[in-house]
């Protein structure tokens, strides 16, 4: 038998990243592969890339630097490492990286990963590589599934994409380019996918998209599901504690969302809903389509559904022409709306894109500026948000021993991550915990009640396990 060939995948970027790597050593366990926890050692590494902003998309280059000679070093072991660019950068830049990166044998877009075994193949014929071609032929039905012990080794808590692309065209963004246009996962598949996934241990579901809550997939009755109605069956599989989703538009809340919101206690009440701005002049340069009333109305209807319901948000500073009064705007938005946490940015200016165009730039001195206005206000709000929860009991689900030995952590619905003292049986389940502290974004706590046992009939016939 041929030893099995490593593989090791950095990822960069948001959460779809993360998935699509799963789905990559998904689709490349058949061949042989089995993962390794290093580069140097790997027969094939991928770069798993982003091209949101500048500084993620240079990074590929500094790395490729850093494997040239982990590749070299291999060469003169005998060893054959093949090197492989996936994501975002690899769908804007294709040949380029090629022509810039004499290291690189594979660039595979991430619509094309389902190629993955093909294209190794070709590049052990000592071809270079190249799958980017827009838009999927079917990438979604072509999706490898994980094994049963691989899902159990990944955890509690799963990412499921649902939809991919956008159609939205903000003036700063490359998503549009690199992820293509919308495209939904018929439900079928979704719930197909997710049943394993909870029949293996998965307690959590986050579905992803780039625009979530654009979904529009065909449900099993031939129509097209909104994320509402798709959310309404996923409620009914068994075993799944927790339902989120990420990211949503403002301009896509529909009423069957909010039903959701009030009807199904399994979806959290915590959602990214980014703006970007506050002022309404900058939001029409972002060719966001909506207006700063506008999300604080949608907010207000998801707060009329479910008291208590939790927001997070991404902010840029800097947009091209963004004045001192438009980040006033912005900062009194947030001061407005109160969020438990957001992500803010420095604009940085993307090739191909509009907003790239607009000669009207914000210095980089002010731009680091208003940014850390910005982050200090939102810094206080995310520790007030915390601060509240000292003191109450709140449903905590277990992930995984923590750091300090003896410890346990999980997360609270708002995702604020819980620590305890407990035994690691508790891993998987929902408990009620006491919040007694926090340390910096951490609370820690004590187990409500003793850890119940999860049914009622294993309490009355006590079986020793491994006795
Ligand atoms: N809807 C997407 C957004 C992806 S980008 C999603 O699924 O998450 C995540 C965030 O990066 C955006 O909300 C925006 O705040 C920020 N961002 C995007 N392009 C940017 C740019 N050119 N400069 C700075 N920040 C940017
Ligand atoms: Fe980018 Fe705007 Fe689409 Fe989000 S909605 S992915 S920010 S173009
Ligand atoms: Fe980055 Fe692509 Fe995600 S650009 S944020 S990896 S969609």
């Amino acid at each position: 038998m041929t030893p099995p060939r490593k593989l090791h995948i950095k990822s960069y970027g948001c959460q779809m990243n993360v998935y699509d790597a799963q789905r990559m050593v998904d689709t490349l366990q058949p061949e042989g592969f089995v993962e390794t926890a290093s580069a140097e050692d790997a027969d094939l590494v991928i770069l798993n890339t982003c091209h949101i902003r500048e500084k993620a998309s240079e990074k590929v280059y500094s790395e490729l630097g850093r494997l040239r000679l982990a590749k070299d070093e291999a060469a003169r072991g005998g060893r054959t490492m093949r090197i492989a660019v996936a994501g975002c950068v690899a769908q804007a830049e294709g040949e380029e990286i090629v022509a810039r990166a004499p290291v690189v044998d594979i660039v595979v877009g991430p619509q094309s990963y389902h190629h993955l075994p093909d294209l190794l193949k070709r590049a052990g014929g000592g071809e270079r590589a190249i799958a980017t071609e827009f838009p999927a032929d079917d990438k979604f039905g072509y999706l490898a599934k994980p094994k049963p012990e691989t899902i159990r080794a990944r955890g509690v808590s799963a990412f499921v994409t649902v939809q991919e692309g956008c159609d939205k065209f903000c003036t700063f963004c490359v998503v549009p380019y690199t992820r293509g246009s919308e495209m939904s996962r018929p439900v079928g598949r979704i719930v197909d996918e997710i049943r394993d996934l909870t029949e293996n241990g998965v307690r959590e579901i986050t579905l992803i998209g780039q625009n979530v809550n654009a979904y529009h997939g065909e449900g099993p009755d031939g129509r097209s599901w909104t994320l509402g109605r798709l959310l309404y069956r996923l409620a009914e599989i068994p075993g799944l504690a927790r339902i989120r989703y990420s990211t949503s538009h403002p301009n896509d809340v529909d009423d069957s969302l909010i039903a959701a919101h009030r009807d199904l206690p399994a979806l959290m009440p915590f959602i990214h809903l980014p703006v970007q701005s506050g002022s309404d002049r900058i939001l029409a340069a972002m060719n966001r389509k909506h207006r700063a009333i506008d999300y604080h109305k949608v907010i207000d209807r998801f707060r009329a559904a479910r008291q208590d319901i939790a927001f997070s948000s991404d902010f840029i500073v800097g947009f091209p022409g963004e004045t001192e009064e438009d980040f006033r705007a912005t900062l009194a938005l947030v001061a407005q709306i109160g969020y438990a946490a957001a992500y803010s940015f420095k604009y940085s200016p993307r090739p191909g894109t509009p907003a790239a165009e607009i000669r009207e730039t914000v210095s980089l001195s002010e731009m680091d500026a208003r940014l850390e206005r910005l982050q200090a206000l939102i810094d206080s709000q995310q520790s007030a948000f915390n601060k509240a929860a000292i003191g109450t009991v709140v449903d905590v689900l277990f992930e995984r021993p923590a750091r300090n030995p003896g410890q346990i952590v999980g997360r609270t619905a708002y995702l604020q991550p819980a620590h305890v003292m407990a035994s690691p049986d508790i891993i998987g389940q929902v408990l009620p915990i006491r919040i007694d502290s926090l340390e910096r974004y951490s609370l820690l706590g004590e187990l409500a009640s003793p850890a119940a046992p999860q049914n009622t009939q294993a309490a009355a016939s006590p079986v020793i396990i491994g006795a």
